[in-house]
């Protein structure tokens, strides 16, 4: 009984340490995507309300939704006049998905 209670409590903390370092992931990349991502920050080109972002020259990413996996490889390679992002930081790169996918759909 005495276990089980103790493995429930380190599960649940478990979990909110989880959920603590998505909350921090995701202000990181909303910091990076209006300002820091390099070459140049996602807002100077993109809509996304969320971030207040209001740049015309690529799509609205409200509208697109961009999944995860989408938003990697336009990272990595570029598309068009977007700038490849593969030189950033992994992580950095990351947080910035993370945020953008919970902020567009
Ligand atoms: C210099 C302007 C510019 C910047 C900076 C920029 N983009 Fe883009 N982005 C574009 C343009 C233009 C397109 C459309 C390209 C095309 O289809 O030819 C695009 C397309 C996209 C797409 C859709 C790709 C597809 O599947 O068709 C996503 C997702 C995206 N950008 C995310 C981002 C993110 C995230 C950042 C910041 C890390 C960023 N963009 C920075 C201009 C930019």
């Amino acid at each position: 009984m005495i276990k089980h209670t103790l493995s429930a409590l380190v599960l649940s903390l478990l979990s909110t340490a989880a959920l603590a370092t998505d909350t921090a992931q995701i202000a990181h990349g909303k910091t990076l995507f209006n300002s820091g991502a390099q070459p140049i920050a996602c807002a100077v080109c993109h809509t996304l309300q969320d971030a207040g972002a209001t740049g015309a020259i690529g799509p609205d990413l409200n509208e697109i939704k961009p999944d995860a996996e989408r938003l990697r490889k336009t990272m990595m390679e570029g598309v068009g006049v977007m700038p490849s992002f593969a030189a950033m930081d992994e992580a950095d790169r990351e947080a910035i998905i993370a945020y953008v996918v919970q902020a567009s759909q």
